[in-house]
């Protein structure tokens, strides 16, 4: 016997990327920083997946793998390397990156940020700049002329991940450790939303735009303790809902990015306990699989009463032990929540390819394509395989237990 999970007629299904962290040959303020020696296995981001010249193929196996969806960033560095100064031939190769998709019937969501900032724009103060929405606001402006037949926008990939681990726990550039700080660059990032929002609107009144947020599962470490209660709310409100709270008029959609369950205790708010239950097996990144945590986080953003999609979701699991139960207990709670009557209308895995994962560099495997970065040669996992025919009949397939 078996139980078919259906998800809703068009429900979207791909997975997704950024440009740093795949294109290859970046020259922005990461890559800068990356030259520093500041990345854990001792890699610099490079020539990554070389996903800027090899997309077509990349774009290949998405389709061969049932996708029907596909989210990647382009990178504000490339199309305006110096202030005010326009890079035609970046846009127009985002253009033909688009029409890849199209050409594979592939709807894409386009990221407008994702992290990484200009030389210039660090150079003036980056995210603590009152000016930085503006100029935002002004290349999303450029984009959006440049690609026209974009319908999804995700104008900011994880604020809140941006200023907690640039500017409050001080382990990406520019290292700063500072709460008021973390908490200026997130409502500067929420201005420049909202501009960039607007931006979109006036230029193509029908286009969908959000953003992705982090959300995690915060608990109490020790579920008696009034301190560890009262520091997990306060991480809740912050992390989860401070960014919501701002630019829920400017969303028409909310962008679910989901990893994490985390324990808090009181006195060690900065760094939090990855914890689930005994049994859920440790991925390669030290992150324990939750998967109700899904449903949690979906309930939590769906509250907002937007739709949503679930644009980031996966483990690091370099040798596809765990990814196949992964996602279905994860595709599991996201269909219970859609039971439930939250709006979910896609899923995106993190990520396609094995890439450039931030200061862990190389080291973490997240891709449903494995890659080899010495040969650039690419291979499906098998959990890929079993992903895609989720997509394809648009339902999980469980066996009975
Ligand atoms: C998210 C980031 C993404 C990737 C995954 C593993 O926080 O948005 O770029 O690094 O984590």
């Amino acid at each position: 016997m078996q139980r078919v999970l259906r998800f809703p007629e068009g429900f979207l299904w791909g997975a997704a990327t950024s440009a740093h962290q795949v294109e290859g040959d970046q020259d922005n303020d990461w890559t800068a920083w990356e030259k520093l020696g500041r990345i854990k296995d001792g890699s610099v981001s490079g020539a990554a997946c070389e996903h800027w010249t090899r997309y077509q193929a990349d774009f290949d196996l998405a389709k061969e793998l049932h996708h029907t969806a596909h989210r990647f960033s382009v990178e504000w560095s490339r199309i305006e390397p110096r202030e005010g100064e326009w890079n035609e031939a970046a846009l127009a190769h985002y253009r033909d990156v688009v029409r890849a998709l199209r050409q594979r019937q592939i709807e894409p969501f386009v990221t407008l940020w994702h992290f990484t900032n200009p030389r210039w724009l660090a150079e003036r103060g980056g995210w603590e700049h009152p000016d930085t929405p503006r100029l935002f606001a002004r290349y999303v402006g450029r984009v959006v002329e440049a690609l026209p037949d974009v319908r999804f926008w995700i104008t900011v990939n994880e604020p809140n991940v941006y200023a907690l681990l640039s500017y409050f726990v001080g382990e990406w550039p520019p290292e700063v450790r500072s709460w008021r700080r973390a908490l200026n660059v997130l409502h500067r990032l929420a201005a420049a939303h909202a501009q960039a929002w607007r931006a979109i609107k006036a230029a193509q009144p029908d286009a969908q735009v959000g953003s992705a947020l982090n959300l995690v599962d915060y608990r109490s470490e020790r579920p008696h303790n009034v301190l560890d209660r009262v520091s997990t709310l306060i991480s809740d409100r912050i992390y989860n809902h401070r960014w919501l709270r701002m630019t829920a008029s400017y969303e028409d959609f909310i962008g679910v990015n989901h990893y994490l369950q985390q324990r808090i205790r009181f006195g060690s708010v900065r760094r939090p306990i990855i914890a689930a239950p005994q049994e859920q097996p440790l991925t390669d990144f030290g992150w324990k699989m939750n998967p109700p945590s899904m449903y949690r986080v979906l309930r939590l953003a769906g509250s907002y009463g937007k739709s949503l999609y679930v644009t980031e979701n996966g483990l690091a699991d370099a040798h596809d032990r765990w990814r196949q139960r992964f996602i279905r207990d994860y595709l599991g709670y996201v269909h219970r929540a859609l039971q439930d009557g939250v709006d979910i209308r896609g899923y995106f895995h993190w990520s396609l390819l094995d890439n450039f994962e931030w200061r862990e560099g190389f080291s973490k495997r997240f891709g449903l394509v494995a890659v080899d970065f010495t040969t650039q040669r690419r291979s499906i996992r098998p959990s890929a395989r079993w992903f895609a025919e989720v997509c394809r009949k648009n339902a999980l397939v469980l066996p009975d237990a």
